[in-house]
């Protein structure tokens, strides 16, 4: 993590061309942003077969050393003089100037406001960071270039690919018959996409299969052989956009012409008017790009060597850890509890912040005096923060904090509100640890893989959102005990002390609690999601006109069940040192 107040960013630079293992984490001053531009936190951002050509040798992005990556998804920290589009905590998205604006492989980069719109509320930055130079790539070869139109046939090269996918969807959103190829394996894929035929290039010869085209997308054709066979497949009159600008001879577009045929290359470009496009269709739910796999920005070799293999369905994207908010989070933390500077609770609390934790009353000057006095209490308390989501507003740490060396500690959840990048409420709930548990596991580790390790594997935050909140809906809100078959997965880990392990295990401790107490209300306030990670902060009240308990509890989500589990109880006191509720 870079600290906050150090104008520096991490960042994967190579200062020499060739395998993935030139790319490297480097520390760098942050940019500032210049006239017309912006400065972006990156959250996401996809990696694209220009990033690893590239890396591996001289191409378009000129010079060393470099910083590749032309997608972004983040949040505009700073705007340039004459900015007018956006302001600070804006949300946005787009593709940097191509070739040399590159530069998002890295906490933070800038570029102009114009290549840019706020991203669709609907999509994560995940989502967000896969789209845009693959996106724009195809909208604007079919749309820009080839103009297509309802009920034309349109054939796309690689159509399970980066550019591919979302060259399928763009093409259904105008009305296209879309054929595809890919191999057989990626069929039900196509389909899913809404391809009306999908050719498997292996197993059969596609000038064969298909005819009367009058859009080709070709994405690989390298020679005029290749080029040939994506030609056979036109109706005379026909367009052939390619996006291989590599050289045609002139006796073979003088065979083109004769056919009529019409032979465009396309360079990507950054584009306004076309992200814009490619944001309606996704808020029109036309258009999603389907993330293979997601990569920490330290990991950014990983990803290239598995884009490299030639083989991904849809899109790889690095995603940025540690990014201003949850840095400020897990700072002002640390500063309160385990003792440190306190001018930092100055430079990022608001003065009219709202604490919902009931020994600590409102404001900044409060929140410095309850750290006081806890490191005078305890001089040597530890406080690890282990795991950190984000969402919109809110960042959640789950944390172990240990008052007395050698003692158990606590389980302790925070979450804090942001508002104008400054702190501007906290909850927080805290559960001693007990000797023994349930299930053997202890309160904090993690027992399953976590997304960033399995390539491959589905984790939309949005998806995953939805998937736990229906189950708690259906397991805690409405007591339906089949909710568990449906959402939690065979190999589920419990770190709750009371529940043991498993499927089974859930069953049982859930069922034995709802029999216990019959009349057991549980209301969900708030639900905060990031990647596989689902927080769900709420009010237990088990016998009707008690104050009850406040309740974190955390899963973490894996292709479609619930695999993992956390969580923290504590009893809401009769009195509190503010006006507040813990909820
Ligand atoms: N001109 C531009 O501005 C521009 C912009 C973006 C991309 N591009 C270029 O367009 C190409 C595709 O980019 P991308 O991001 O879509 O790459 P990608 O995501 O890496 O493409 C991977 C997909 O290609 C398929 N594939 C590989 N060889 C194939 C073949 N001979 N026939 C059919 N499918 C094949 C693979 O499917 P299978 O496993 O089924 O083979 C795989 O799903 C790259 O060469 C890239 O440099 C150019």
């Amino acid at each position: 993590m870079t600290n906050p107040d150090t104008p520096t960013m991490r960042a994967i630079r190579q200062d020499t061309h060739g395998s993935p293992d030139v790319l490297k984490e480097v520390e760098l001053p942050r940019p500032q942003p210049g006239l017309s531009e912006i400065l972006i936190a990156v959250r996401a951002a996809g990696v694209n077969p220009t990033d690893w050509w590239n890396r591996a040798q001289p191409m378009t992005a000129s010079g060393l050393p470099l910083i590749l990556g032309w997608d972004v998804s983040g949040v505009v920290e700073a705007v340039g003089t004459g900015v007018t589009l956006f302001k600070p905590g804006d949300e946005v998205f787009g593709m940097l100037p191509y070739p040399h604006g590159v530069g998002s492989h890295a906490e933070y980069v800038t570029g102009p406001a114009r290549a840019f719109v706020h991203k669709p509320a609907g999509i994560d930055h995940v989502q967000a960071g896969a789209l845009p130079l693959a996106a724009l790539t195809a909208y604007q070869a079919l749309v820009d270039t080839a103009d297509i139109q309802p009920g034309q046939r349109v054939f796309i090269h690689a159509a399970a690919g980066g550019v591919g996918h979302l060259a399928v969807q763009i093409a259904k959103s105008r009305g296209a018959y879309v054929i595809g190829t890919a191999s057989a394996a990626k069929h039900d894929f196509l389909r899913s996409l809404g391809v009306d035929e999908a050719v498997d290039y292996h197993a059969v010869d596609f000038t064969e299969a298909v005819k009367d085209v009058d859009v080709v997308l070709d994405s690989v054709s390298l020679d005029t052989a290749a080029r040939a066979r994506s030609l056979a497949v036109l109706r005379p009159g026909g367009t052939l956009v390619s996006i291989l600008p590599v050289p045609v001879d002139p006796d073979e577009l003088a065979g083109m012409a004769e056919r009529g045929i019409r032979y465009e290359v396309l360079l990507v470009e950054a584009d306004r008017v076309g992200v814009r496009a490619i944001a309606d269709l996704v808020e029109a739910g036309a258009l999603r790009a389907h993330v293979a796999a997601t990569f920490p920005l330290a990991e950014a070799a990983k990803a290239h060597a598995l884009g490299e293999t030639g083989r991904t369905t849809g899109k790889i994207v690095l995603t940025v850890e540690g990014t201003v908010k949850t840095q400020v989070a897990a700072q002002v933390l640390r500063t309160v509890f385990d003792g440190g500077d306190t001018t930092v609770v100055e430079r990022h609390v608001r003065p009219d912040y709202i604490q919902h934790n009931p020994l600590a009353p409102d404001g900044p000057e409060a929140m410095k005096a309850f750290g006081a006095g806890m490191r005078e209490q305890f001089p040597d308390a530890t406080f690890d923060v282990l795991r950190v989501i984000s969402e919109g507003d809110l960042v959640l740490l789950h944390s172990r904090g240990v008052l007395v060396p050698g003692t158990p500690g606590m389980a302790v959840f925070d979450i804090f509100r942001f508002q104008d990048g400054k702190i501007a409420e906290h909850w927080d709930i805290l559960q001693e640890v007990p000797a023994t548990t349930a299930n053997g596991n202890d309160m904090f580790s993690t027992l399953s893989r976590p997304q960033v390790e399995v390539p491959g594997e589905r984790w939309f935050t949005a998806y995953n959102k939805k998937l736990v909140t229906a189950f708690v809906d259906q397991l805690l809100v409405r007591k339906d005990l089949t909710a568990i078959d449906t959402y939690v997965g065979p190999e589920y880990h419990q770190h709750s002390p009371n529940f043991p392990d498993g499927v089974a295990g859930v069953k049982a401790g859930a069922g034995a609690y709802f029999a216990q107490f019959p009349q057991l209300r549980i209301t969900p306030k708030r639900i905060i999601a990031e990647g596989d990670l689902v927080a769900v902060h709420s009010h237990y009240v088990e016998t009707p006109g008690e104050r009850g308990r406040a309740v974190i509890d955390l899963f973490r989500v894996r292709d479609g069940k619930i695999v993992e589990h956390w969580d923290a109880v504590q009893d809401v006191p009769e009195t509190a040192a503010n006006d507040n509720t813990m909820f």
